[in-house]
């Protein structure tokens, strides 16, 4: 299985530069093209959150319109930048966000990996919680094909990433209590979130945590005295993650790699088919 992540693509009215500076629509159409010309392509595209940078039916037509190219199938979680209403209006409903609940959480059963999508928006607010009620979804889900192994998606990481402001932990209620519940279910391989902008990843409930890139504009790395949250001009980039049958010598895994994005010169080839094709 190849599971493309796409996240934090913060898509603004057409034209409209975010912070004067970051062109959000060109960034997730250059992503399409680049998930596009994947060879094999990938099985599934996940979005971890922040669709728009203010959610609202237009730009959510917008995000649409572009992803409309996408020739895998896609899917959508909220982010704290989302409106639910206005993602219902868009996708409710369909392969994209299939949910009618208050909360905009479903499970993804058709893949080698099950993949259980929650949501951790608080209305009106920047970071996010597991209320007792979504966890106890969560451990509903999970409960019901312990032998199944499992990505849990959600839009707060739950962990501490060295950073500052909401970009600290985006999960400022339930982590705790999210960390005892996935130790109880070993067949989670991984977390997957979005939110901090930036490419982290650490061990959270017995299991691996990664946060994805953005395709939008990236948070720079400080951990200096003033902790200063930066815009960086760092390349936006997606996450590929491969399940591989042979990933360890115990077998399957989950393996993930970071694809900037951006206009390069044409790749030198060194090996094909393992063989040197390139004398040095
Ligand atoms: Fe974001
Ligand atoms: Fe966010």
């Amino acid at each position: 299985m190849i599971l493309v992540q796409i996240s934090d693509t913060h898509i603004d009215e057409p034209g409209a530069l975010v912070y004067g500076h970051f062109d959000t629509s060109w960034a997730l159409t250059k992503a399409v093209e680049i998930v596009n010309a994947m060879d094999p392509g990938p099985d599934l595209v996940l979005h971890t959150g922040d669709i728009a940078s203010h959610g609202s039916v237009p730009r959510y037509q917008a995000f649409k319109e572009i992803t409309t190219a996408l020739e895998a199938p896609l899917a959508v979680i909220p982010g704290n930048h989302d409106d639910r209403d206005a993602l219902r209006l868009v996708f409710g409903g369909t392969s994209s966000l299939p949910t009618t609940g208050d909360f905009l959480h479903y499970v993804i059963e058709d893949q080698a990996v099950r993949i259980i999508c929650c949501d951790t928006v608080i209305a009106d607010e920047t970071p996010g919680e597991m209320c007792p009620e979504r966890l106890a979804w969560l451990e509903a889900r999970l409960s019901e094909t312990p032998d199944r192994p499992t990505i849990v998606a959600l839009h707060h990481p739950p962990f501490y990433s060295g950073m500052t402001g909401s970009s600290a932990k985006g999960l400022v209620r339930g982590g705790a209590e999210l960390d005892v519940l996935l130790r109880r279910h070993g067949q989670v391989v991984c977390v997957l979130a979005g939110h901090v902008h930036r490419s982290i990843s650490t061990k959270f409930g017995g299991t691996i945590a990664i946060s994805g890139p953005t395709t939008c504009y990236p948070f720079g790395l400080d951990t200096g005295p003033e902790r200063l949250l930066n815009i960086s001009h760092e390349p936006p980039a997606i996450a590929v993650h491969l399940w591989l049958p042979d990933a360890t010598p115990a077998g399957p895994g989950l393996v993930s790699h970071t694809l900037p994005i951006g206009d390069w010169a044409p790749p030198i080839t060194l090996l094909k088919a393992g063989v040197r094709v390139l004398a040095t």
